[in-house]
């Protein structure tokens, strides 16, 4: 077997993605903490507790390990809930933290990327109606002015809202997250108010910063017609399609909404992205279902020989992040990969799921796709939602109780992948042997 390297560009940014409300612990003041005081909301009525202990300083040990392990660049989020305790308060001590953060990851070499909103929301703005009501916007730009203030002598890299789709979905329709909600017409009223947002900070930003670069973090999941011969199943995954992957990408880019049977026009949101930041975990297959008018007529399901996580929950479909970045380029703006990884406390399959999807994002980068940086969910177990506990997704696994850190052999991948800024047969060799012949073809 010859020796084969797949590199990326000079300058590519590697790196890992957090959320405040999943690593810092004792969050006690947001949506998601009074959702976890809730009975059956959270899988094994499991609660964030101290998480990963950011907030009380074990951030600094993560990220050691994050830039020990070649690591440039590194995203998290605030807390809103911890800024903003009030609507007519701020925490400056809060503030300092963040920048302390900031300001640790530049010492150590690597470029924050920093998240406005990563799902959760202060109890103040859920009295207030939250993402239904009009005002959101209104009360998350003076927020987002706070922390460009506070943290833009060290960042200029910015993710506005992260999800809108996923956070809209889960939010209002599916009912998973916190209010819980099923109803169609409340996920519209809040994804039009997310764009609101949106638009709202992208200029904001630019008045504080102007050489800012602003985007936000959407998941794109690939929805494969079940029947490919089916205009019903084509039907059913292209309105899939539209209504989650596209709809706040075409917002930010022309300016319009485009919801299944009408359109609005939001003019302030043409035009504010500078960068385009894709989450991608999987893809799954859609057949048209009359008895789901709830799921706009769609059932989903996981092709039965994908290869599954260990919970299920993620099928490993590397060519969809493919498509999802062929379906990202037509807007001609820089892209970054801001979130993309598996739940596998055994690191099986994993290193395989790493390799398989940047040889996919390699691809791209030959085609000359202007992708900027890669950051994999996650560095440490933490804290997934209302998946609770169950799910582990970091490169290093975490002992909740004890704050104990294990590296799990992903992470010497990954750090092997970082320093060589690429992919090679000799880390395929070692790491995923039943794939080298594949994906280094002699
Ligand atoms: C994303 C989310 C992250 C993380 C990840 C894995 O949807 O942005 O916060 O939880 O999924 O479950």
């Amino acid at each position: 077997m010859a020796q084969a390297t797949f590199h990326f560009p000079r300058g590519f940014l590697w790196g890992t993605a957090t959320a405040s409300h999943q690593v810092e612990g004792n969050n006690t003041n947001n949506s998601w903490y009074a959702w976890e005081q809730q009975t059956g909301r959270i899988a094994n009525g499991h609660k964030s507790g101290s998480a990963c202990d950011w907030w009380g300083g074990r951030w600094r040990d993560d990220f050691n390990r994050a830039s020990e392990s070649g690591q440039n660049a590194h995203r998290f989020s605030v807390e809103w809930s911890r800024i903003q305790p009030l609507p007519d308060k701020w925490d400056e001590t809060a503030l300092d933290r963040y920048r302390d953060m900031a300001r640790g990851l530049i010492e150590r070499g690597m470029t924050p990327m920093v998240t406005l909103h990563h799902f959760s929301d202060p109890l103040w703005l859920v009295e207030k109606g939250g993402w239904e009501s009009d005002a959101a916007a209104e009360y998350f730009v003076p927020f987002v002015r706070k922390v460009v203030e506070a943290l833009r002598e060290y960042v200029n890299l910015w993710v506005t809202i992260n999800e809108p789709n996923v956070f809209a979905a889960s939010s209002f329709l599916l009912g998973d997250f916190p209010p819980g909600k099923h109803d169609l017409g409340a996920t519209m009223t809040a994804m039009t108010n997310l764009v609101r947002a949106h638009a709202g900070a992208y200029h904001a930003i630019h008045e504080i910063q102007p050489s800012a670069q602003v985007g936000m973090a959407v998941m794109y999941r690939g929805f494969i017609p079940a029947k490919s011969w089916s205009p019903l199943d084509r039907w059913s995954a292209g309105l899939q399609s539209s209504m989650f992957n596209e709809f706040f990408l075409r917002a930010a880019s022309s300016g319009v909404l485009h919801f299944p049977a009408w359109f609005k026009r939001i003019p302030q949101a043409k035009g504010t992205q500078d960068y385009l930041g894709l989450n991608y975990y999987t893809q799954e297959l859609i057949s048209f279902d009359f008895s789901k008018a709830g799921d706009l007529f769609c059932r989903r399901f996981y092709s039965p020989d994908a290869e599954m996580s260990e919970g299920d929950f993620i099928a490993n479909q590397p060519e969809g992040i493919f498509t999802a970045l062929k379906y990202f380029k037509q807007f001609n703006l820089p892209i970054f990969i801001t979130e993309n990884g598996i739940e596998d406390s055994q690191d099986k399959l994993r290193p395989r799921y790493i390799m398989e999807h940047l040889h996919q994002i390699w691809r791209a980068v030959n085609f000359n796709y202007p992708i900027k940086g890669y950051f994999h969910w996650t560095l440490v177990d933490n804290f997934e939602w209302e998946r609770g506990w169950t799910q582990r997704f970091g490169l290093w696994e975490l002992d909740a109780e004890t704050q104990a850190r294990r590296k799990r052999p992903s992470a010497d991948l990954y750090a092997e992948i970082c320093r060589e800024n690429g992919i090679s047969s000799e880390m395929a060799a070692k790491y995923t042997p039943e794939i080298l012949e594949r994906m280094f073809p002699n």
